[in-house]
């Protein structure tokens, strides 16, 4: 029989991640508040590290990423051997599912929780099983009512990616506590450093605690580092070398190696990237909320916004609306948030520019 190639049972019920939009028509460099970037760039040391490693491009990068894996031990006190690197945390989270769940497995996640886990369970066969938030609440026996035999993974954003939700402390300690050992939870800090004066831990004490948690993290959003593409992961060694036998072994490039090293250190840099958040996220919700528009209590780098159905104010409109004077937010219709938009916090300049536009919105 001849039949053209086929991809494997379920791929192709895989929906695309959409990223946010990066072109704003009639604006040769629109305002982009929808990827969660960081506004203020990255590290000079990183940018110069970066420079300086064009005179090794013949080279392969060193496998272990040594220099880098060296400075995150040192910075976050971990053990060297319980580290792994990845294509932004990304590639890591598809190297969890790959390394733990087959078909017939399952994996659990919030309904709003971030899209790159359904992708990543699914094509390793895994069930995804979504807990409810229907309320934006992020209550954990939704997720453990999810849990059975079958489960293999449960992948935590916290702080949640696209509604800035936050699971305090105790209920992850909680969470992890009543699972079976034989689940991995997964808690994924992507914001993990934009969190100042709540009741919250970042998952790296429990990763070295426990022997099923692992904490995944990135180089895209404090470090101000997504095109480099670099996140990583810390868990118990066995759990790590499992999934490090399957990476590919230069995934990370040495240009993303070398500067990310630096960065690590660049407390300079941080600092002033966390202050921005601090200083200008409450502004925004106070702004929003005054234009009439409904803001849910975020503790990462954006807001997120409710709009109502009606005509003319709708956030279908006020995407294009906004976008129509050259900045641009996150939809997502595709996280079943229809009446949402997510917005990244910007420097003074870029808020003002966001909030200007959207009081034409509101006026109309
Ligand atoms: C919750 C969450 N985890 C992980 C990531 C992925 O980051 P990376 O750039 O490291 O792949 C993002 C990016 O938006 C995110 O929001």
């Amino acid at each position: 029989m001849h039949t053209a190639p086929q991809p494997k049972p379920g791929i192709l019920e895989i929906s695309p991640y959409v990223p946010g939009k990066a072109k704003a028509q009639g604006f040769e460099k629109p305002l982009k508040l929808s990827a969660n970037e960081n506004p203020l760039g990255c590290s000079p040391a990183a940018q110069q590290a970066y420079q300086a490693a064009a005179n090794q491009l013949s080279l392969y990068p060193d496998p272990r990423a040594t220099i880098l894996r060296e400075a995150i031990a040192r910075r976050h006190r971990l053990n060297a051997k319980g580290l792994i690197f990845g294509i932004g945390s990304d590639e890591i989270f598809t190297l969890l599912c790959q390394t733990f769940c087959e078909p017939g497995d399952n994996v659990v996640q919030f309904e709003f929780g971030f899209f790159a886990y359904r992708i990543a369970g699914r094509a390793a066969g895994a069930q995804m099983r979504f807990a409810p938030e229907g309320d934006l609440r992020r209550g954990v026996d939704r997720l453990l009512a999810e849990v059975d035999e079958r489960t293999r993974v449960i992948f935590l954003d916290n702080p949640g990616n696209p509604n800035g939700a936050l699971v305090p402390a105790a209920e992850v300690r909680r969470l992890h506590a009543a699972l079976p050992p034989h689940v991995i939870l997964v808690l994924d800090g992507a914001y993990a450093e934009f969190v100042t004066g709540a009741d919250y831990e970042d998952g790296v004490a429990l990763a070295r605690e426990t022997s099923n948690v692992i904490t995944t993290r990135t180089f895209s959003k404090l470090h101000g580092l997504a095109g480099l593409r670099v996140g990583w992961a810390y868990g118990p060694e066995a759990l790590i070398d499992a999934m490090d036998r399957i990476r590919a072994p230069f995934n990370t490039s040495v240009p993303g190696q070398l500067a990310c090293a630096e960065a690590v250190f660049d407390e300079d840099f941080q600092k002033r990237s966390v202050e921005l958040v601090e200083r200008w996220r409450p502004w925004l919700e106070q702004q929003i909320g005054g234009l009439g528009f409904e803001t849910y209590p975020s503790f990462a780098n954006f807001v997120l916004v409710r709009f109502p159905e009606t005509p003319g104010r709708s956030a279908g409109h006020v995407e294009a609306h906004l976008a129509s004077r050259g900045v641009l937010v996150r939809a997502l219709a595709n996280y079943g948030l229809p009446d949402f938009l997510r917005i990244t916090v910007g420097t003074e300049e870029q808020n003002r520019q966001l909030i200007d536009a959207l009081a034409e919105v509101a006026a109309l």
